[in-house]
């Protein structure tokens, strides 16, 4: 039979760009990378050029490419049963929903599948707003949710900005506990952790004062920021946050879908500082990119709301078995590997070779990693702490930078003055000092341009 990609791999990119409209782009400035294959921790051009994936493709390989148990399962499916209504009870739906509460926090205990992070974090808004009967959310200003319209809304940061004001109504933003930007401790960056926890809880505090705490149905946020330079919470405040809801009738809505799924370390950041939340989204390392999936956990008192009332809401792909089956084996591979507790354990060896890069170059000014999650925080000067590029922008060095990197063969993600780092969790140590090898090299370069 003949193959339906019967393509010459060089015509790949210029067929591609001919017919093709491209997300988060400008259309006559793409530039994709043909892929031809993907495998591990590396993917391939049609050139044969290799790629070290610092990035796992979208913050989402955590398994890494190709396993052939999760490919083995889609297609078993694809043969058993290729689609299935939304509506329809499913084998991988069966046993996804018991897999999803044995790994999630207690009292998680019912899962709405979505076709990926964005509906997840939507769905989620419905049921809060639902079960509350209030209409308001409140999200941080660093924070990305997703795309559509309910899910920019949410968002903070300057995605939102481009399609204002027609976004969804009811969402207030507050301050992320952001430490080595503080707004409120420029002039004591020593402030202890303790101090620092407090000086954010109470910022939050004031606003939910401020906005009516009768009128906020949930507080919906990053457990640990990802595009906007993964930003770890201090010690206390996610305890903090729950305290706040609790005393005010208000739901927790923990966003993980890029902190999920071992990605920190453990199954979920929440487990960092065991804090259940009333709703928690996924997607991504749900099923590590093998098919779109994205899913809503919820508490049985939210599930419980629609009992006798029917939930409003369902598109037609959502529960779609291949993917349901794909996040079904991509948790067992998760388990069998151990790759929880190997995040964990190379975690270590990621965050020494980060603070190695912090004590070696000039232009960094800060590295955080939890787990295989990390950033590096780019720095004109260390002491004025000015970012190597503007907020929302970039800038000559940034760009220079990302260039450098791809050359070398590393695949990683640049937002505005940072660099984020999140390889597969299956990374060895020997693939991760490769990996540092070459931001070495680049940030090197970058010292060198600003005259270090
Ligand atoms: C924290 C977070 N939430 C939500 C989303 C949106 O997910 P999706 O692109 O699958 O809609 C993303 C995507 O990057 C994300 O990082």
């Amino acid at each position: 039979m003949p193959s339906y990609l019967d393509i010459d791999p060089h015509e790949i990119l210029p067929l591609s760009l001919r017919h093709n409209f491209w997300t988060w782009s400008a259309q006559d400035r793409v530039q994709p990378i043909p892929v031809s294959r993907a495998e591990g921790v590396y993917f391939w051009d049609v050139d044969g050029k290799r790629y070290l994936d610092f990035n796992s493709m979208v913050m989402c390989s955590n398994i890494g490419h190709g396993d052939p148990r999760v490919i083995g399962a889609m297609v078993e499916q694809i043969r058993n049963l290729t689609f299935a209504g939304p509506g329809m009870a499913t084998a991988p739906r069966a046993l996804l929903g018991r897999a999803l509460a044995e790994v999630t926090p207690p009292g998680l205990k019912r899962f709405l599948y979505t076709l990926g992070g964005a509906d997840a974090n939507e769905n989620a808004i419905k049921l809060a707003r639902a079960h509350t009967g209030r209409p308001k959310i409140l999200a941080r200003y660093r924070s990305y949710h997703g795309a559509t319209y309910g899910a920019l809304a949410a968002t903070g940061d300057p995605r939102r900005v481009a399609w204002e004001p027609l976004t969804m109504p009811g969402v207030v933003h507050f301050l992320d506990p952001y430490r080595y930007r503080s707004v409120f401790h420029q002039a004591r960056p020593d402030v202890t952790e303790a101090e620092f926890c407090a000086d954010y809880l109470n910022h939050l505090e004031e606003i939910i004062h401020l906005e009516g705490p009768s009128s906020i149905a949930a507080i919906l946020l990053e457990t640990v920021t990802g595009t906007n330079g993964v930003i770890i919470p201090p010690d206390g405040y996610l305890k903090g946050v729950r305290e706040l809801c609790d005393r005010h009738g208000i739901l927790l809505i923990c966003d993980e879908v890029m902190s999920g799924f071992g990605r920190t370390g453990r199954w979920f950041a929440v487990d960092h500082w065991s804090v259940a939340p009333d709703l928690m989204t996924m997607a991504k390392g749900l099923t590590s990119g093998y098919a779109p999936l994205g899913a809503v956990a919820m508490t049985q008192a939210v599930a419980d709301t629609f009992a006798d009332r029917t939930f409003q809401g369902g598109l037609t792909y959502n529960g779609h078995p291949v993917s349901l089956a794909a996040a079904l084996s991509t948790i067992r591979v998760m388990q069998e590997d151990r790759l929880v507790e190997r995040a964990a354990e190379t975690g270590r060896a990621f965050a020494r070779h980060m603070r190695e890069l912090g004590e070696s170059h000039p232009c960094v000014g800060d590295v955080r990693s939890l787990g295989l999650f990390g950033a590096i925080d780019l720095v004109r000067d260390r002491t004025t702490r000015e970012p190597m590029a503007p907020f929302n922008g970039t800038s000559p060095e940034m760009e220079g930078f990302r260039r450098r990197l791809l050359e070398r063969g590393l695949f990683a993600y640049t937002h505005w003055h940072t660099l984020l780092l999140l390889p597969p969790l299956t990374i060895s140590e020997a693939e991760l000092a490769e990996g540092f090898a070459i931001i070495h090299d680049a940030l090197a370069h970058v010292d060198r341009s600003l005259g270090r």
